[in-house]
């Protein structure tokens, strides 16, 4: 069931069921993961509904969702699984970065289970979800290797050389890849949540249409830029008076495929660098599947392999966080330290912190 590595590092802990809770923006997510069993139930909800008229998440809103849906999603993981919330040993839930409101919702009831039951808490970084979410699928890779974390609020290739052993190579030095998605399918009257809904539009359009810049591609480091591509979509699309389909979805398509071309000469740019044959990519953007075509027959023709986490668990879930609590636990390198939310936290620097001051 798992990679050698991770059942190495799994089978030294004594037999453990984990509950993660995600609330970090817009959607709710509960799992339970049992460290001899693996992945027993995940339940989700997304907000999708909830912020669609107003064009992007309202933070207060998202945090009143997440009240309502907590509870009921954790019951569901439970029946689902036939456990009772007294056989759960750890709860886990996402610390940061994220919305502050929302992250509390999920510390507050994650606090509040583990005084209950006198269980141990653990906050977990969102983008360390998401890093090893991939290790949830089959096959999965083994340590060491690069990360592209792709989401609507980071953009970011990272070295991986264990769990906790980070090392930031590159980020984006304005706009995330999965923000340029968003804004640029809002100009094209896509609206929210962006990226799936302008990926699905350009299925149909012409990705040589018009000739949109590839931002930093040449740059020679291991950095991003989406604003200026950004901008050059919103000109496009002002200049193309009232576009008709067929022209909106070649903007789509020229669009994406510049985001894409990025993306991937950076990754293996990274591989190179660092002298790696495994890719890894994860959060929201990873769903894109151009991006899953591109890097994988790209990485293959020079020697490398790429993983992704299972479709569903590329965007927000309660999965990754239970996932990467156990990992943390088996490598003990957990924070079991009540429970500080932060709303802007830097996961290079976490894993520095880590390493210099060993948590309880
Ligand atoms: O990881 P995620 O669920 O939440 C954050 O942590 O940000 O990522 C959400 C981002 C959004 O910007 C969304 O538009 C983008 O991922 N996304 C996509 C696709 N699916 C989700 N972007 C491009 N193509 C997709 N298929
Ligand atoms: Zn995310």
């Amino acid at each position: 069931m798992f990679s050698c590595q991770t059942k190495h590092y799994i089978s030294m802990l004594p037999r453990f069921l984990i509950l993660g809770i995600e609330t970090s923006c817009d959607e709710t997510g509960v799992a339970l993961y049992d460290t001899a069993e693996g992945l027993l139930a995940d339940a989700l909800h997304s907000q999708v509904d909830l912020h669609a008229r107003y064009g992007g998440v309202v933070p207060e809103l998202a945090s009143r969702d997440h009240i309502q849906r907590l509870l009921p999603l954790v019951d569901e993981v439970l029946e689902r699984s036939r456990r009772r919330v007294e056989d759960i040993d750890l709860v886990a839930f996402t610390q940061g970065p994220g919305l502050g409101g929302a992250l509390l919702v999920g510390a507050s009831v994650a606090a509040g289970l583990g005084l209950a039951l006198e269980r141990p808490v653990v906050g977990i970084h969102h983008l360390e979800g998401h890093l090893l979410s991939p290790l949830l699928a089959d096959p999965k890779p083994a340590f060491p290797f690069v990360a592209l974390l792709v989401s609507g609020g980071h953009t970011q290739l990272m070295r991986v050389d264990g769990v906790g052993d980070y090392r930031l190579l590159g980020e984006t030095q304005d706009d995330a890849a999965g923000e340029a998605f968003d804004k640029t399918a809002t100009l094209l009257g896509l609206g929210y949540p962006g990226g799936p809904a302008l990926a699905r539009l350009a299925e149909t359009g012409d990705p040589r249409r018009f000739a949109f810049p590839r931002p930093m591609i040449a740059s020679g480091d291991l950095d991003f830029s989406f604003s200026g591509l950004k901008t050059a979509a919103l000109l496009r699309i002002r200049s193309l008076d009232n576009a008709d389909e067929e022209v909106r979805a070649d903007v789509a398509a020229s669009f994406e495929a510049a985001i894409v071309d990025v993306l991937v000469r950076k990754c293996l740019r990274a591989l190179e660098r660092e002298g790696m044959q495994r890719l890894v990519v994860a959060g929201g953007v990873g769903a894109n599947a151009k991006l899953r075509a591109r890097l994988t027959a790209e990485a293959a023709a020079c020697g490398a392999e790429v993983y992704f986490p299972p479709l569903r668990l590329c965007t927000d879930n309660g999965a990754m966080i239970a996932f990467a609590a156990a990992l943390k636990l088996a490598s003990a390198n957990h924070g079991l330290e009540g429970f500080p939310v932060f709303p802007r936290w830097d996961l290079a620097e976490s894993a520095r912190e880590t390493q210099s001051t060993p948590r309880r």
